[in-house]
């Protein structure tokens, strides 16, 4: 079995936390580097206490973290994660981006800077295994009804808005010719619901997706890692980066 070796940004955060926990029981994905600020320096193994991480360090920036690797996966924020990106190019990782909020520009920057280096891209706007199937089912509502009403809510510290996972969805809409509305809420309590309206004449159905805690991350995070391994070019969702999930579009 070859192992794929992962440097995490953002490896002490909220998400990137729980992706790491995730990853670090999985045999064939080995974290071996980590990329934060407030505890760089430190062992990661000793911040998320999980044994098997101990001996990784936490680095300022991912062209410090001294061993070698196949993939950088982000969980930063996106004012971090393109630098992070362009150091992980550098070094001819893979990319695997998770952050949300980057900007169009800087993902077009990055895509040409991987597609010059002939590495595969992913900018995931949502890891969830169930959210990548509530997509295709959405994506079956526009296409029986004409017309999608999405409603995202999130926890109030989020600082996007729409969120990633409901532009892209909005896109992959538009691009059926399905006409395609969002609302956003941003309420405590909340931590990812998305639901996707449609209706026709006398009824309405609904498709609700809800993240309950961040762990629901992880495993779309591995089956993305390995699928990157064999593939080449960009990608911009989990559907679209791993076939066993369909496109649906
Ligand atoms: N794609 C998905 O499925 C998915 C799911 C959930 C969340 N997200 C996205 O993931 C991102 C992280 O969310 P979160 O809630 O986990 O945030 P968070 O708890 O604030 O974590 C952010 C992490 O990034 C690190 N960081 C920030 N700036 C950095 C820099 N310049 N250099 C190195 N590390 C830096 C922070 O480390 P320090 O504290 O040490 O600075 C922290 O560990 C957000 O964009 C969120 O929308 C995506």
């Amino acid at each position: 079995m070859s192992v794929i070796r992962l440097i995490v940004g953002g490896a002490t955060g909220k998400t990137g936390a729980e992706v790491v926990r995730y990853l670090a029981a999985q045999g064939d994905l080995q974290v071996i580097g980590a990329v934060g600020r407030l505890q760089a320096g430190r062992d990661l193994g000793a911040v998320l206490s999980v044994p098997s991480l101990a001996g990784v360090a936490i680095s300022g920036s991912v062209s410090q973290v001294a061993a070698e690797a196949d993939i950088y996966l982000d969980f930063t924020l996106a004012e971090a994660a393109v630098s992070l990106a362009m150091e992980a190019l550098a070094r001819d990782l893979r990319l695997l981006i998770g952050t949300s909020g980057l900007d169009a520009r800087s993902v077009s920057l990055l895509a040409s800077e991987a597609s010059r280096r002939n590495l595969a891209m992913a900018v995931i706007p949502n890891f969830s295994i169930g959210a990548a199937l509530q997509r295709r089912m959405a994506l079956e509502l526009g296409r029986r009804y004409g017309r999608v009403e999405v409603v995202e809510g999130h926890h109030r510290t989020k600082r996007d808005a729409p969120s990633g996972t409901a532009k892209d969805l909005m896109s992959a809409l538009e691009a059926l010719g399905v006409e395609a509305a969002v609302h956003s809420l941003r309420l405590e309590g909340l931590v990812a619901r998305q639901e996707a309206w449609a209706g026709g004449p006398g009824e309405v159905i609904s498709v609700i997706h809800e993240v309950t805690s961040r762990q629901a991350y992880g495993a779309g995070v591995a089956m993305a890692a390995r699928q990157l391994m064999g593939a080449s070019g960009f990608f911009s969702s989990l559907a679209e980066l791993c076939p066993a999930l369909g496109p649906g579009d």
